[in-house]
Formats: structure tokens, C-alpha cells, sequence
């Protein structure tokens, strides 16, 4: 008996689960989701079986094969971090059906009242799981080792429309006969008027923090031979999304070029309220956005290249554990910055790799404390994966694949990608099957790259490097004049976009003399961008100039955005300055903490606990 993953109860004696089939009643009144889960198992199980779950009501557990109740306890401790273990003890069976509902504080979902909408008019909810959150929507074996298949039928008010990172089979009326429900709730709610029911099938297995929904008033565009863009039916934002993104097609191309077919049939696109706590969630054949990349200059191009990354590292090969991060996010990041570069050529590919380059120097300021997270390969027993979420697995995890590509040369690298993909796809591996098929693969690698020194050792290897572009180091040797009092002219900036911005901003000094900051704002309207990069590292410089006649866009921009990129540095900045920035800080969130995702709650609420 020993735990398979530090942030599941999952078991390496028990089997796997391989399909799951599951029904929604959603209750939008009370936030709930009256549901059940029927689990089937690799092979039938005698003993105890451990499932994971947060915050789950379970109502009953039942042997579908005979229609018997199963003895069944859920932990009366909560783990703070795993949540509540349920066990269910079988004899020689592969099959558990379990009723039971959500809490309206599920860490996975957001549900939005209709004033919190576009529209105004109905409600909205979604999903994200990443990383342990699935099992607050439904018990599970919550562990990217394990993959699934399943089918869901969500149960909705028929003034709403729901979509999945799955296929969808139809839209219909409930079934008074059949079993519709699943037993999620009582026939006569299932079947009420003005309910109907969107049924789902996902027939690739995934990790489970794959799972993903979204149910509100939602339309969409088309945009391309395999993908629609979808948002809350606003006709302005529909078609703004399927402006930015009509460049996908080019993209998906470009990956299949060098990473092999793309096996997921459909590249959809679901732009989310403004509360989405992340850029982007890779959900397969439907990837999770937040309204602000849509900039209208085409530059949110970048995260829907990170997130089709996704579609071939980290969706088709899995890190096992959250301790193998890197293998997900390392890869996508230069498997992005390879797409980024067909498309939108070498200069921009170089902006993004500098961007990252002071990303992961400033990650290790933040973790000269406990350097533990500064390593690819981890160890978060104990460790809640959203409170050391960093930039180190994707850019240290980019680094060094970048080295190993000067080491051998971009062809040789191409191909041995390419290979790597083919041998695991469909499949959830850790570090050291990486090293050992990279070593098998690339004969005397670790004679010229210091495998163990990139895998296991802290800090930035002497072999990382910088980008080598002349548009890069202009803009950093521009950002070190103005140290010096030295603004870069109206001729210097003509033709930056954003990202140029962002890298100036980023590498200027954490603060500078306040009248430096408003003259700079002054001439270049920094913190009135509509590019959020460019607004929030403007923000993030006059915070820690305590520049506060900008504290009332500070508090504007926490109040309009849930993405946790830009909440973590504006509520760090305020909480590291004096008494009156920790009292803003702690009113502001008091006041916009409802309109954020829960796990941005949490991951607000850990930075002002720290400090206050
Ligand atoms: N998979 C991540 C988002 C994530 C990571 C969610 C960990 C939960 C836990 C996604 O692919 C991602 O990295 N998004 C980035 C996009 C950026 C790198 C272009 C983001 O949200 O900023
Ligand atoms: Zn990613």
C-alpha cells in the first residue's frame, strides 16, 4: 500500500479507473449540481478502494451489476490540500455508481449570477481542474496516472447551452424512461419543464484535471475547418474572438508539421467571463480563454499556440505527478515558441523567449527561500500545487530543451520530438522515462549536457541563456538607461507592439523615483493600455514607486480581471509596501473576492496572509 501521486489518495494496489459515465442536475438556484458517477474499473477489485473527493456530498454507493448498496465512509478529516478520501469496499467488482452533489464552494467551479454575465440576463458556470480540483466536481481517481473515457449528460434550464472538452452527440428533451437521470436526482426534477439535456461523449482517455464544462447563454463563430470560437452570445465579442483567432488553422498546421498528427478531431476555442483565473487551459478539442487576449492586434495568438502546444505535450503525453510538471509546461513552452516562430517569425519568437528569460530570473528571487521549487524535478508532498504555481517548469523546463537542441543541432532535435511524441502518446510518464528514452535516443547526451545538474539541481544551470536578437537587446539596454533618466524616444518605440512594451516594463528596475513613472506614463499612456501585459507591469512599476495617484486604476483592474497572472503581482507589489498598500490591498479584495474564481480566491488570500 503506498500513495501513486503526493496530491491523490489513489492507491498502488487498486486499479485504475477506465471509463466513467456520468449525469448533471444543475441547480442554478443553489449552486449545487445534483449528480452521479458510474466508475468502471481496469479489472474487478475485492477490498477497499480509495477515490478522491473536496467538498461532495455523497448521497449513496451502489453495485450497479446487482442494484446493492456498498459499504461506504468518507473521511471525516478534510486533507487541506487532498480533500476527503471515499472509501467504498468491493467485492470482485469493477463497476461503483455513487450519487451524490456538489458545494456551491466547489474549487473547481465558478458559478456567475446573471448581473456577473455579459448579458445580464442568465446564469454562467465552468469548470477548471487543473490541478486537483476534478474531484470537487465528481469523485475520482484525481491522478494524472490514471486515464479515462467517459460520457456526461448535463442536465440545464433550456434558456442555456452547455459545451465540453468533449464531442457533443445532441441536444434533447429528458427521457421519463430509460434510467435518463442516472439516479443523479429524482425523475420528476429530470424531466421538469424547461429542462433539456446535452449529452457528451469523450472516447480519448485523459487525466481527469482535463474534464471540463462550461453552461451559460453561449453562441459561436466559425473560424476554421476544425474549430469554432465560443463565448457568451454577445454578437461585439464573438466576432472580436473570431478576428483574433483566424489565424488558428495556420497554427494547428504548423504543430502537425512538427509534432505529428493532431489526434484530437476538433480545435475549439470557449472564451470565458473576465473572472477565468488563467490565459489559458489546454481542455482537449475545447481550449479555455480569458477575454483578454483579445486585444484586436492578433498577439493573443501566442497563448492559443501554448495551449494547441498542449495538444501534443501535456494532453497526449502526461506528466504522471504534479512533480513532473516541467514535462507538460517545459515542453509546450518550446513547442509554442517553435509555432510562434513559423507564424509569426524569429523576432517575436525572440521577444517571447526574453520575456521568459526575466520570468524565470525574478522565480528565483521569489524562491531564494526555498529553492526546492527552483528544481525541475519536485518534490510537493505536502505542497499545494497552486501556491507554488511559477514560471520554473515552463521556462527552466524550455532552457533545457533549448540546450540539448543547440547541443545536437534543430534537425536531430526535430526528429527526435517527433519520436518522443509517437512512443508515448496516450500515455502518462515521469522524468525518468524522458531521460532514459532521451539517452537512448541521443547516444553520449549526458557526456555534453549535465542532465542531472538541469533535472535535479536549483537555480538557473550556466548553460541557460538569454535570447541572441537585436531587437531584445535593444530593449533591455533600453530599460537600463532609463536607471539613468534616459526615456526611449518617440522613434525608439514607433513600432512596438505589446510583448516590446512588456520586456521594457519587465526589465526596468522593481521602482524607480515616482516622477520618473508618471512622466513615462505621460508620454506613452502605459496605464491606459487595453494590452493587460503592458498595463499590469506598468501597474506592478508604480506600486513599487508608491506612485498612488494610480491606485484607483489598480483597484479598477482587480476589480474588471480574475486572471491570477495579474492578480499575484499587483496584490504582491501592494502587500510589500507600507501600512496604507496592505489596507487597500486587503479592501480591495474584500470587495472584489466574489467576482474571482475560488482558486483565485485562495491563491489571493495566501499572499495577503503571508504579508499581513
Ligand atoms: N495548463 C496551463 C494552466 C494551468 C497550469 C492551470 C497549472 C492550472 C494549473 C496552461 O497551459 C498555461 O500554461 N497557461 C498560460 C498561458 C501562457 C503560458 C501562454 C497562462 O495561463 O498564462
Ligand atoms: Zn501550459
Amino acid at each position: 500500500m503506498a500513495p501513486i501521486d503526493p496530491h491523490s489518495f489513489t492507491d498502488s494496489t487498486h486499479p485504475l479507473t477506465t471509463h466513467v459515465s456520468l449525469s448533471f442536475y444543475f441547480d442554478f438556484s443553489t449552486s449545487t449540481i445534483a449528480s452521479s458517477a458510474l466508475l468502471t474499473l481496469c479489472q474487478p477489485h475485492t477490498g477497499d478502494l480509495l477515490i478522491d473527493t473536496r467538498s461532495l456530498t455523497i448521497t449513496s454507493v451502489i453495485d450497479p451489476t446487482n442494484n446493492t448498496q456498498l459499504p461506504f465512509s468518507l473521511s471525516p478529516q478534510v486533507d487541506p490540500i487532498k480533500g476527503q478520501p471515499l472509501t467504498v469496499a468491493l467485492t470482485n467488482s469493477s463497476k461503483i455508481l455513487i450519487t451524490f452533489v456538489t458545494s456551491p464552494s466547489s474549487s473547481a467551479l465558478q458559478w456567475l449570477t446573471p448581473p456577473q454575465t455579459f448579458n445580464k440576463k442568465l446564469p454562467f458556470v465552468y469548470t477548471q481542474c487543473q490541478s486537483i480540483h476534478a474531484r470537487s466536481i465528481f469523485p475520482c481517481q484525481d491522478t494524472p496516472t490514471s486515464r479515462v473515457r467517459y460520457n456526461a449528460k448535463l442536465n440545464i434550464p433550456h434558456q442555456l447551452s452547455a459545451v465540453m472538452s468533449a464531442r457533443h452527440v445532441e441536444r434533447r428533451a429528458p427521457l421519463t424512461t430509460g434510467g435518463d437521470s442516472g439516479l443523479a436526482c429524482d425523475e420528476s426534477l429530470w424531466c421538469a419543464e424547461g429542462r433539456v439535456v446535452e449529452e457528451f461523449v469523450m472516447e480519448q482517455p485523459i487525466p481527469p484535471y482535463l474534464f471540463a464544462f462550461a453552461v451559460g447563454e453561449i453562441g459561436c463563430r466559425e473560424v476554421g475547418p476544425r474549430t469554432k470560437v465560443f463565448a457568451e452570445s454577445v454578437p461585439s465579442v464573438l466576432d472580436a474572438a473570431a478576428k483574433e483567432f483566424a489565424g488558428t488553422e495556420d497554427m494547428i498546421r504548423v504543430g502537425e508539421k512538427l509534432f505529428g498528427d493532431y489526434d484530437w478531431e476538433r480545435f475549439d476555442l470557449l472564451v470565458l467571463p473576465p473572472s477565468f483565473p488563467y490565459g489559458g487551459m489546454e481542455n482537449p478539442r475545447m481550449v479555455f480563454l480569458t477575454p483578454t487576449v483579445i486585444k484586436g492586434d492578433a498577439s493573443g495568438a501566442q497563448v492559443v499556440a501554448h495551449e494547441l502546444a498542449h495538444s501534443w505535450t501535456g494532453n497526449l503525453i502526461t506528466n504522471k505527478t504534479n512533480d513532473h510538471f516541467w514535462l507538460n509546461e517545459g515542453f509546450t513552452t518550446y513547442a509554442e515558441r517553435r509555432i510562434v516562430e513559423a507564424v509569426q517569425g524569429e523576432d517575436i519568437a525572440a521577444l517571447n523567449i526574453g520575456i521568459g528569460w526575466k520570468g524565470l530570473v525574478d522565480e528565483m528571487e521569489r524562491f531564494k527561500d526555498n529553492m526546492e521549487f527552483t528544481k525541475l524535478l519536485t518534490n510537493q508532498e505536502g505542497v499545494d500545487p497552486d501556491d507554488v504555481y511559477s514560471q520554473v517548469p515552463y521556462e527552466k523546463g524550455f532552457q533545457f530543451l533549448w540546450r540539448i537542441e543547440r547541443q545536437i543541432g534543430r534537425a536531430a532535435f526535430d526528429e527526435f520530438l517527433k519520436k518522443y511524441i509517437a512512443a508515448f502518446k496516450f500515455q502518462s510518464i515521469d522524468t525518468h522515462m524522458f531521460l532514459d528514452f532521451l539517452r537512448a535516443n541521443v547516444p553520449g547526451i549526458e557526456n555534453d549536457v549535465d542532465l542531472k545538474t538541469w533535472i535535479e539541481g536549483t537555480g538557473i544551470p550556466s548553460d541557460a541563456m538569454e535570447p541572441v536578437s537585436n531587437i531584445y537587446s535593444k530593449i533591455v539596454s533600453l530599460a537600463h538607461e532609463f536607471k539613468q533618466g534616459r526615456m526611449p524616444s518617440e522613434e525608439e518605440v514607433a513600432s512596438w507592439h505589446g510583448q516590446e512594451w512588456e520586456l521594457y516594463l519587465e526589465n526596468l528596475p522593481k521602482s524607480v523615483e515616482a516622477s520618473q513613472v508618471t512622466a513615462l506614463d505621460r508620454r506613452y499612456r502605459l496605464s491606459e493600455s487595453g494590452d493587460y501585459e503592458v498595463k499590469v507591469a506598468f501597474l506592478q512599476l508604480a506600486i513599487g514607486s508608491r506612485c498612488s495617484e494610480y491606485y484607483n486604476v489598480v483597484e479598477k483592474t482587480l476589480k474588471e480581471v480574475g486572471r491570477m497572472k495579474y492578480l499575484r503581482p499587483l496584490y504582491t507589489a501592494l502587500v510589500q509596501g507600507k501600512e496604507e498598500e496592505k489596507i487597500f490591498a486587503q479592501r480591495v479584495f474584500s470587495e472584489a473576492r466574489e467576482t474571482y474564481h475560488p482558486i483565485a480566491q485562495g491563491v489571493v488570500e495566501s499572499i495577503l496572509s503571508k504579508h499581513l
